[in-house]
């Protein structure tokens, strides 16, 4: 343990949770309202975490636990609640009741940044520790009994340690847990897909009054929303290209092309004031623990966004890992934490694969052969068609049951 010679202050927790995106946080609730001392080490600021744009729809059972857990006010005032997506191909549009097909389940679409900014304030507020703008974090000896985390709390500052009987690694698909499990034992399983998505934020009101999802000749577009004001879209695009290379008039244009119907329907233009490029991959690491680490989140797994599935995952991870954590802690009983990798993959990979066949149903491959292409497009034609196939998407678009 190299870093531990030069280390300066102690700090001792029960669980040392590595990054504060949804799975961090969500888990330093958790533990929390069980009784069980946590610290987070995030190495963005305050404001970077709260500023990011990335998802923005929860399933209806993260809900329910933001509410249960007193943490859905602001989410249930400014959230949109949606019964229903509209899948548009071949020009025509088609209406998946979800609610209808599920029992009454809905999705809400609730920005990560917004649900971050009330996790973060509730925390803070009730005492919970979160070190923001850490570097140099490294996990020791998580295959003993002792794991702890190394840290700077600047970048000049001194290495310190903070002691733990178990570390969380929420800290995405680039930070450090995963790669804390030897090569050798760690399994993984990856799908690169050769498009991406360009994201952008606009001024405008809403154009429909649910999301759309197309697949069009040029390529998938979506039709989100973030409040009365502001927009939410989405192109498929080459992962590698230039942003530079996208003005305003060509993004309209091609959301133009890709997403109006033959019925008419018209898309409401706005000033766009954010716009990125996001590439996409389908990620598992097996197993999900090694000795006293537990990754959860985008640390051991990664969907395409097309699912909508990202966010809700890595909550669904962090319950199950706080359950077990209590059962330990109440009664050292020890059977959940070493079932938590299994308990949670079978979750994970039926979200891979409602997140794999969503993308490669809806984008154009250039890849693909026109057999493969038209294949796409029947089983869209089919999913609109048959109440079953209907059933099926709503019933994993909606979130599975947890339990
Ligand atoms: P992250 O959110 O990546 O959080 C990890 C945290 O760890 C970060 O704050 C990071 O700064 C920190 N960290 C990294 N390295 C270190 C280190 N060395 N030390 C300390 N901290 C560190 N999901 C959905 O459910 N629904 C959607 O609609 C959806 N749409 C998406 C749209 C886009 C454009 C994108 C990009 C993603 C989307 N996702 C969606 C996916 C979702 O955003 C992620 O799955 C989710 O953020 C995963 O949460 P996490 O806490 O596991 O990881
Ligand atoms: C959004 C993101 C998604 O990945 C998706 O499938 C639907 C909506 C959004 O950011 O609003």
């Amino acid at each position: 343990m190299a870093a531990s010679t030069s280390t300066q202050t102690s700090n001792r927790t029960q669980v040392g949770i590595v990054g504060a995106g949804p799975a961090g946080l969500f888990l330093a609730h958790l533990l929390r309202r069980q009784g069980i001392d946590c610290v987070v080490l995030e190495s963005r600021s305050r404001a970077e975490i709260e500023d990011t744009i990335r998802a923005g729809v929860l399933e209806q059972w993260v809900v329910d636990l933001m509410n249960q857990m007193g943490l859905g006010d602001r989410m249930m005032r400014e959230g949109h609640f949606h019964s229903g997506i509209t899948l548009r191909f071949n020009g025509e549009s088609h209406h998946i009741d979800m609610a209808g097909l599920t029992g009454g389940k809905r999705v809400t679409v609730y920005a990560q940044h917004e649900v971050i900014r009330d996790l973060v304030a509730a925390l803070l507020e009730d005492g919970g520790e979160i070190l923001f703008g850490v570097s140099d974090v490294q996990l020791h000896g998580v295959e003993s009994d002792r794991p702890s985390i190394a840290f700077r709390r600047s970048p000049d500052g001194p290495l310190e340690a903070l002691r733990c009987d178990w570390i969380a690694g929420c800290d995405g698909f680039h930070g450090p847990s995963r790669q804390a499990i030897p090569k050798a034992v760690r399994n993984e399983f990856q799908v690169v897909y050769p498009f991406g998505w360009l994201g952008i934020l606009t001024e405008a009101p809403p154009s429909h009054p649910e999301l759309i999802y197309a697949n069009h000749e040029r390529g998938f577009a979506l039709l989100s929303t973030r409040s009365p004001e502001v927009q939410r879209l989405y192109i498929q695009c080459d992962p590698k290209d230039d942003i530079a290379n996208w003005s305003d008039d060509r993004i309209w244009s091609e959301l133009h092309a890709r997403l109006e119907d033959r019925d008419g329907w018209t898309l409401t233009e706005g000033r766009i004031f954010q716009k990125g490029i996001i590439a996409m991959r389908s990620f598992v690491c097996e197993p999900m623990r090694h000795g006293r680490l537990f990754l959860a989140g985008d640390a051991a797994h990664i969907v395409p966004p097309t699912g909508a599935k990202g966010l809700n995952l890595a909550v669904a991870d962090v319950l199950v890992l706080s359950r077990a954590l209590d059962a330990f802690y109440k009664s050292g009983r020890t059977d959940g934490l070493e079932a938590y990798s299994a308990v949670c993959l079978r979750r994970i990979w039926k979200a891979e694969r409602f997140s794999w066949y969503m993308t490669t149903m809806l984008h154009r491959n250039p890849a693909e052969t026109p057999f493969e292409q038209r294949v796409h497009l029947a089983d869209l034609d089919y999913v609109v068609s048959s109440r079953a196939a209907m059933t099926a998407l709503a019933e994993n678009y909606v979130g599975l049951p947890m339990d």
